[in-house]
């Protein structure tokens, strides 16, 4: 960045407030929500949306609850005065829901925008004209005065218009643009000019929205703002103060919360904050913030794939991988100790008990995600993602050992093959390295039975294998299966020691629909150090004994016994 002399940017003047409140509250209650994805986040779009995405946005919007709609800026174009239309005249708005419309503080502007209201049983009417010094000064040549009179003039009309049209019940809205550089006491003047003007009543208020139009400041600035002017406004009880951040400095999310700590009833943004330049407020996280923090949105997320793509689809924007709440790896841990963490905490975590789970904020299940993409797997990961996957995936329940075992296995693949590696992947490469059917060692079948009589009775084994390829029967007893076949073993010149046993059944089942067993033996060899082998099959015994013959592959046994035939 170039030197910039001191005074090129300055930080924002505080409110000089001493006794603020807004410190000291939490967000006890969803606000109204506005959405003007269809305004606001249509009109900073490379190709803004045609009547068809437009409808469908629309209706999305309906679905996850939105009460409030900025649908159009009618005077704009005629395809945003064509959408009002065919709303209306299509009977597409729930009875629950009302439409908005911008204009600016213009005669002609406002007459066409109540042109395009004909018919509605409803409708928002969201005038605004600019207050603030640059662009009275610079911008427009208008005095303080002017612009109180512009915006007076304004609502005169609009309440001419709407007493005009007593079958449609019209709400006004007023936004003095760039009210956070706007001076507070004449933020405050302009707005006490509209409420008069109109007539606000607490039966019909009057929406005061204050925006961000430019984030400029911190947003604890914002919030002394609003607190200022909900404490300063007239007629506090016949209006409704509605927030418009946009996310210049990437915090209108934290400038809304303090917001409405501060005071505001309302909050208008767009979902997954497009908008202008750095976009509007995100509703999604804004929303779902508050979920997390046990108030209930109102705002329905529980499908936020599906709000997801159909918001791609209109706007042909793409959502940040990284986006809350939502991007593709939001729910996702590619860090072995956070998948560690992860995963006891998935075990750990009761149906109907507080949500504590290690590092996700959010039940991925309360917004339609599942647990499956939550562990994956590259050269950073441990055992702990390995594990869930293998556990959910595949069945597999893998004692710790075996985890760390296996873990390097699936590091050596990443670190060579780069990368991520699915959970198909990982079952590959536990098949090569447990379950190969192509080893040294394989076996073909086997035979039990009982030797000798009572106390003195001991189980027989006809082992049935082939080693490199060879046919061998092998004989053995012992006091159960397994000691009996490492007996039998012995006697092609395999010796081993088992170190640790399990077996449990598999959850899944097989394809076929059978149960399964998995054994899992950890063993050593003189001279070949330990490992473990991992035998299935539906019945257990087999298992076993499978388990057995995988861990001599894993030892490189197969040898030995070639010197002993
Ligand atoms: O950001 C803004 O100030 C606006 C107004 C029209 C409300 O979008
Ligand atoms: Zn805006």
């Amino acid at each position: 960045m170039i030197r910039q002399p001191a005074t090129k940017y300055t930080a924002f003047p505080p409110v000089r407030m001493t006794d603020r409140q807004w410190p000291n509250r939490v967000i006890e209650r969803p606000p109204v929500w506005m959405s003007t994805d269809l305004r606001d986040g249509n009109q900073a779009l490379f190709e803004p949306m045609n009547a068809d995405k437009k409808m469908q946005m629309f209706k999305m919007l309906c679905a996850i609850g939105f009460k409030e709609i900025e649908v159009a800026f009618p005077s704009a174009s005629e395809t945003e005065f064509g959408f009002v239309r065919q709303l209306i005249e299509g009977g597409h708005i729930p009875d629950d829901v009302t439409i908005e419309v911008l204009t600016q503080a213009r005669e002609h502007l406002i007459r066409r925008t109540f042109e395009a209201l004909k018919g509605a049983k409803k409708a928002i009417v969201h005038v605004y004209n600019a207050t603030c010094p640059t662009f009275r000064d610079t911008v427009f040549n208008m005095s303080k005065a002017e612009v109180v009179q512009m915006a007076v003039e304004a609502v005169q009309l609009i309440k001419a218009e709407a007493e005009a049209m007593p079958e449609t019940e019209i709400t006004l809205e007023y936004s003095p643009e760039l009210f956070t550089a706007t001076e507070l006491d004449f933020a405050k003047e302009v707005c006490d000019a509209v409420t008069a003007t109109w007539g606000a009543t607490p039966e019909r208020k009057v929406i005061l929205n204050l925006p961000t139009t430019v984030e400029i400041a911190t947003p604890n600035i914002y919030a002394d703002q609003i607190e200022w002017m909900h404490r300063h406004l007239e007629r506090r009880d016949s209006v409704i103060i509605s927030l418009h951040p946009h996310n210049d400095r990437g915090t209108a999310v934290a400038a809304a919360e303090l917001g409405l700590m501060a005071g505001a009833d309302r909050v208008e943004g767009c979902l997954f904050g497009n908008g202008e330049r750095t976009g509007n407020v995100d509703l999604v996280t804004l929303a779902l913030n508050m979920y997390t923090q046990g108030v209930h949105p109102g705002l329905d997320f529980s499908d936020i794939n599906a709000v997801a793509r159909t918001f791609e689809h209109c706007s042909q924007l793409p959502i940040h991988p990284r986006h809350p709440y939502v991007g593709d790896l939001v729910f996702t841990a590619f860090s072995g100790s956070h998948q560690d963490a992860i995963k006891k905490g998935f075990s750990a975590q009761k149906a109907d008990e507080q949500w504590a789970v290690p590092y996700l904020p959010i039940d991925p299940a309360d917004v339609g995600r599942s647990y499956d993409s939550v562990i994956r797997v590259n050269s950073q990961s441990g055992k702990g993602g390995i594990a869930y996957l293998m556990e959910t995936e595949h069945g597999i329940v893998m004692p710790r050992r075996l985890q760390v075992e296996f873990s390097g296995v699936v590091q050596k693949h990443t670190d060579t093959h780069g990368g991520e590696v699915s959970a198909g992947d990982i079952w590959q490469l536990f098949s090569a390295a447990y379950l190969d059917a192509t080893s040294p060692v394989r076996y073909r079948e086997h035979h039990l039975f009982e030797h000798g009589h009572g106390e003195d009775m001991r189980q027989g084994i006809r082992l049935s294998v082939d080693i490199n390829g060879v046919p061998h029967l092998l004989t053995g007893e012992g006091n159960g299966p397994i000691n009996a076949a490492m007996h039998a073993l012995e006697t092609a010149g395999i010796k081993v020691q088992v170190r640790s046993y399990e077996e449990r059944s598999m959850v899944p089942m097989g394809e076929d629909g059978n149960a399964r067993a998995c054994a899992i033996v950890e063993m050593a060899a003189s001279g070949r150090g330990e490992t473990f082998g991992v035998g299935i099959d539906s019945n257990i015994v087999t298992a076993s004994l499978k388990a057995i013959i995988s861990g001599i592959n894993r030892l490189g046994l197969a040898g030995r016994a070639e010197q002993a035939a």
